[in-house]
């Protein structure tokens, strides 16, 4: 994925451009560029690397005046990450200036007829045939060019896109594929993500399918591609701008981590009382005969979402006793299970914008299902699409790895598999009482996890840093935590990490288990403990070095450990929101003392939106 910037006012556009990707450039680090018009003409810088790069280019070779522009910060799919695949990309003579964030499904046939008509190609993108396309049926009219031009694109893509012509204009376009206007005093912004423009503006317009944002100094006009004209309803995001600073952290990852208890709380707040739990946004939706219709749930994520969405498939099983699956986004279209107006299917996605949850969720329209999304992010693609919405409150999560929106979303499935409970009754609501006092709790607890395992997670850090490979077991749900363990070691610490379900390691993981590797063994499941024990002592006995984590209170799993961490006791649902703590922040630690930059992880970016 790659992330998009815009901005018209009667500022400098370069500054505020550079600053706009800056925070946007968790989308993607490959390479960047900007084009800046000052009326006469329109200019381009880019090259490969970070913005930072880019700001060494403009030192360079500055880019003269200029109050609007585009930027683009990239993540490759089609053609290497340099300068010349880098974004804004241009035709045969630089008429038209696109930046473009998804992929053209249909390229390889437009580029061939177009290289038939004699346009030659510069780069490997898919991207470079719409500046072509616009060459090839240039009306001499900005707008109408770019109306012909749209029917011919296949797939999902959000465009900003300026001409040589028209230097005072930039249109933009989104399908399936967020772009986001903002409204400030006198100017305007263009951003694929909210947080990127935060510290400018508050109202925001999410274009739409269907639709052409024509942004002049004068005006922003919203139209239909058929010209017809809208008036768009401005939504208003109530965010800090702290959010999005680092402020006395030096990562946003360490950041977002300490800012559980906070995200924890504000998720479930005005959600609980005693001995209910309140979702007013699905109750007009949601009336008990519908609830009562309901033959099964499945639950689609991906990555860190579809390990919360394994934790919730759990949860709702047992208080609802009916089916719960749960699909990983990507390979929902080609396998789903039965899908039918008695299915629910709950989408789960931090940003609400991954490609892969969105196709599943026109899938599961198609079947007339009844669909509710979580997710982190207002105004987003998923929470626009879904019948209702859940939406956590962990507030803006910037580094790629996720966090504090992992530990919220398992709070807020909580909380809505209890209020479909609720709802059902049936056996399994014996242990809501509890269960809420626990979510009640939470916030409190998530403290005492951070305070209790930081430095000593720190020191281990140290010490494991340097190991090619480590192993985390556990059984249940603890098994399903380390899944979310091994992923957070990967990507930030880029250490060969694997979870197995403690249970199994004999049936031929054991193999791998030589003198000194560090296996972490979680323990937080009491009603397992015993046989969870059995398994850590196998692994034990193959001189592995195990770090034991368990619950204050235990005294069996410090004995057959080499080390051992005690977190706080929960309700068994909540032990993984505790216990996902210990192991973001060795994955935390590892990567920063192995130099990487964990805010921005090699090869990875924030938000998919391709497929
Ligand atoms: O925004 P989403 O929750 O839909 O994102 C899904 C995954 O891309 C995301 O969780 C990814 O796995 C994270 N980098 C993991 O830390």
């Amino acid at each position: 994925m790659s992330g998009i910037v815009g901005f018209m006012g009667k500022r400098k556009a370069q500054p505020i451009l550079l600053d706009c990707l800056d925070r946007l450039d968790y989308r993607g680090y490959d390479s960047a560029g900007i084009a800046i018009s000052n009326l006469e003409g329109v200019e381009i810088r880019k090259t490969k690397g970070r913005i930072k790069d880019l700001r060494d280019v403009l030192l360079r070779e500055p880019v003269p005046g200029g109050q609007l522009g585009i930027g683009h910060t990239r993540w490759a799919t089609h053609g290497q990450p340099c300068a010349i695949n880098a974004h804004p990309l241009t035709g045969c003579d630089a008429r038209f200036i696109v930046a473009h964030n998804g992929i053209i499904e249909n390229y390889p046939q437009l580029k061939k007829e177009l290289e038939q008509e004699g346009h030659i190609f510069k780069t490997e993108t898919d991207t470079e045939v719409i500046p072509h396309l616009l060459e090839q049926h240039d009306t001499g009219d900005f707008e109408e060019t770019v109306r012909l031009v749209l029917p011919m694109l296949k797939g999902t893509f959000a465009l900003a896109i300026m001409s040589q012509a028209s230097p005072d204009t930039i249109i933009a376009v989104s399908q399936d594929n967020p772009l986001i206007l903002g409204f400030g005093k006198g100017e305007t912004f263009l951003t694929s993500d909210i947080p990127a423009i935060l510290t400018y503006v508050r109202e925001f317009y999410p274009i739409k399918n269907g639709e052409m944002a024509i942004l002049t100094p004068e005006k922003v006009s919203i139209k239909t591609v058929t010209g017809d004209v809208l008036i768009p309803k401005r939504i208003v995001v109530d965010l800090n701008p702290q959010d999005v600073m680092l402020n006395d952290y030096e990562h946003y990852m360490l950041k977002e981590i300490f800012e559980q208890p906070k995200a924890i709380e504000e998720t479930l707040a005005g959600r609980l009382s005693e001995d209910m739990v309140y979702l007013p946004e699905l109750e007009e939706v949601w009336s008990e005969e519908k609830v009562q219709n309901l033959r099964k749930i499945d639950i689609v994520a991906s990555g860190t979402s579809f390990h919360s969405g394994i934790i919730g498939k759990r949860v709702m099983e047992q208080l609802l006793g009916i089916p719960v699956a749960v699909s990983l986004s990507s390979e929902f279209l080609s396998e789903h299970p039965k899908l039918d107006e008695h299915t629910l299917v709950v989408f789960l996605s931090q940003s609400g914008e991954t490609g892969d949850t969105l196709s599943a969720l026109r899938e599961a329209k198609k079947y007339g299902c009844s669909t509710i999304a979580i997710t982190n992010t207002a105004g987003s693609t998923i929470s626009r699409k879904a019948e209702c919405t859940v939406f956590t409150k962990a507030g803006p999560e910037l580094a790629v790895a996720s966090t504090k929106a992992y530990t919220s979303q398992m709070a807020v499935f909580t909380a809505l598999a209890i209020w479909l409970a609720q709802k059902l009754g049936g056996t399994g609501c014996a242990q809501i009482p509890d269960l809420i006092k626990s979510l009640a709790r939470l916030k409190q607890d998530v403290e005492s996890t951070l305070i209790m395992t930081q430095d000593a997670i720190d020191q281990f850090a140290q010490v494991i840093y340097d190991q090619d490979h480590i192993f985390l077991i556990g059984r249940g749900l603890d098994y399903v935590l380390a899944l979310e363990g091994a992923l957070k070691l990967q990507e930030v610490a880029y250490i060969h990490a694997d979870a197995y379900a403690a249970g199994e390691m004999k049936h031929g993981t054991m193999a791998l288990i030589t003198p000194g590797v560090p296996v972490i063994a979680l323990a937080t499941q009491h009603q397992l403990l015993d046989k969870t024990i059995s398994n850590i002592k196998e692994v034990k006995a193959r001189d592995a070095f195990v770090i034991g984590i368990t619950t204050v209170g235990d005294s069996l799993v410090g004995e057959v450990v080499d080390e051992v961490m005690y977190i706080p006791s929960t309700h068994p649902f909540l032990m993984p929101v505790l216990a996902a703590i210990p192991l973001q922040l060795l994955a935390y630690y590892s990567g920063t003392v192995r130099g990487h930059d964990v805010d921005r992880p090699r090869n990875l970016a924030k938000s998919l939106t391709v497929h």
